[in-house]
C-alpha cells in the first residue's frame, strides 16, 4: 500500500498588517487587553481588489508545488478548507482551480472550520493510500476580516481572527520513512451554536430578505468564549494522545507540535499538559492572528522556512473549532 509523503509548503500572508493599536479606531479596546488574553500583537487583511480567499490560495499553492518541483499540471485533486468561500456557491476551489488552469481536475471543498486543514489532509491522505490518486494539494484559505464586526459590541471576536492561506502538497511513496503515519477526526454537533455565523442560514422563514439578516445580527460571529476554551483545552490534548498512542509514542516524542492558532493561552496550557518545551511548538499567533483553516498550514509552512523542520522528525498537527470539531496528524517528516 503507497503512503502519503508532503513535499512542498507554501503561505501567502496579505500585506496589509492590522496592529491592535489600529483596532482601536473601530473599537473600544487596547494593546494590553488583546495581548493578555489572546498573545495576538497584529494580524493580516486582505486587500480588496488584489486579494481572493481563491488568489491567496494560489499564490499558497504555487509557492508549495514549486517548493516539490511540480506544477499544477502534475496534481490529481485538490482538498482545499474554507469557511470564509469567496460565493456562497460554488466554493473557492473551483476559483483557484481555474486559476492555476487544472480544469478537470477533482476539487473538494470543506468546511469543518479551524479543523479544516487536518479534515483535508486526512481526506488527501486516504485517497493516496487507496492508490486513486498520486498527487494531490490540500489548502486552506481565509478572508475573515469583512464579516467581522468591528465596532465595541463584536469586540470579543473581532480582535482574534485575520486573513491568510497556507498550502501543502502530499505525493504517494513506497517508502514508510517518510510519511503521515496517522489522522484522527472527531465532531459533536452538540455544541453547534457555542461558536458559529447563522446567516445566510436556509432554514429561515421564506424570502428572509438579506437586510433582515444583518439587522438580526445573523452574519456575526457568535462565540461562548469560555466553552470554547473548556472544550479546546481537553480535545487538544486528547486527540495529540490519540495519535501518539495509535503509534506508539509519548508527548516527548514530538519533535514539533503545529497546532492550531486558536488564541495564545490555549496553546500554552496545551504544551504545559503534554510537558512539552516552548522551542517543541510552534507560534505565530502574535503575527497574524487566528486563521481559521488556513492557521496550520501557514505556521507549518514558516517552521518550514525557519529550518525547524528536519528530515526524520516526528510532527504532530493538531485543532480544535467550530462544531466542535477536534483532529489530530502525526507525521514522520
Ligand atoms: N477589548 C477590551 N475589552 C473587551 C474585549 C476587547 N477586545 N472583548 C471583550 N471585552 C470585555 C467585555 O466587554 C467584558 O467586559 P465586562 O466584564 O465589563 O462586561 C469583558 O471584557 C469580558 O468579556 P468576554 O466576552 O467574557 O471576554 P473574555 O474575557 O472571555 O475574553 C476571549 C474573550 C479572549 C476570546 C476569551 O473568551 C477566550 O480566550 N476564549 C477562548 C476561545 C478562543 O480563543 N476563541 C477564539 C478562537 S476559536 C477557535 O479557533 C476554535
Amino acid at each position: 500500500m503507497p503512503h502519503s509523503r508532503m513535499t512542498g509548503l507554501g503561505y501567502y500572508v496579505p500585506e496589509n498588517v492590522v496592529t491592535n493599536q489600529d483596532l482601536t479606531q473601530w473599537m473600544e479596546t487596547s494593546d494590553a487587553w488583546i495581548q493578555e488574553r489572546t498573545g495576538i500583537q497584529e494580524r493580516r487583511y486582505f486587500t480588496y481588489g488584489k486579494d481572493t480567499n481563491a488568489s491567496m490560495a494560489a499564490a499558497a499553492s504555487r509557492q508549495a508545488l514549486e517548493r516539490a518541483s511540480l506544477t499544477p499540471a502534475d496534481v490529481d485533486v485538490v482538498v482545499y478548507a474554507t469557511i470564509t468561500p469567496d460565493y456562497y456557491f460554488p466554493g473557492s476551489a473551483f476559483l483557484m482551480q481555474r486559476e492555476l488552469g487544472m480544469e478537470g481536475k477533482p476539487i473538494i471543498d470543506i468546511r469543518e472550520q479551524c479543523s479544516g486543514f487536518v479534515y483535508a489532509l486526512s481526506i488527501a491522505d486516504q485517497f493516496l493510500k487507496s492508490g486513486m490518486y498520486r498527487t494531490a494539494l490540500v489548502v486552506g484559505s481565509e478572508i475573515q476580516s469583512t464579516w467581522i464586526d468591528k465596532s465595541t459590541s463584536g469586540r470579543n471576536v473581532a480582535v482574534i481572527f485575520g486573513d491568510g492561506a497556507g498550502a501543502a502538497v502530499l505525493q504517494a511513496t513506497d517508502s514508510p520513512d517518510h510519511r503521515i503515519l496517522s489522522t484522527h477526526l472527531h465532531a459533536d454537533g452538540r455544541f453547534a451554536e457555542d461558536l458559529y455565523v447563522r446567516d445566510p442560514g436556509s432554514s429561515r422563514p421564506d424570502r428572509a430578505a438579506t437586510k433582515e439578516m444583518a439587522d438580526e445580527g445573523g452574519y456575526n460571529v457568535v462565540m461562548n468564549g469560555s466553552a470554547v476554551f473548556k472544550h479546546a483545552v481537553v480535545r487538544f490534548g486528547e486527540v495529540i494522545q490519540e495519535a501518539l498512542q495509535a503509534n506508539g509514542f509519548q508527548p516527548g516524542d514530538i519533535d514539533l507540535l503545529i497546532p492550531h492558532q486558536a488564541n495564545l493561552r490555549i496553546s500554552d496550557y496545551v504544551r504545559q499538559q503534554l510537558g512539552l518545551s516552548e522551542a517543541q511548538v510552534v507560534t505565530n499567533i502574535q503575527r497574524y492572528g487566528n486563521t481559521t483553516a488556513a492557521s496550520i498550514p501557514i505556521a507549518l509552512a514558516e517552521a518550514w522556512e525557519q529550518g525547524r523542520v528536519q528530515e526524520g522528525q516526528l510532527l504532530c498537527l493538531a485543532a480544535f473549532g467550530s462544531g466542535f470539531t477536534w483532529a489530530s496528524a502525526l507525521i514522520r517528516w
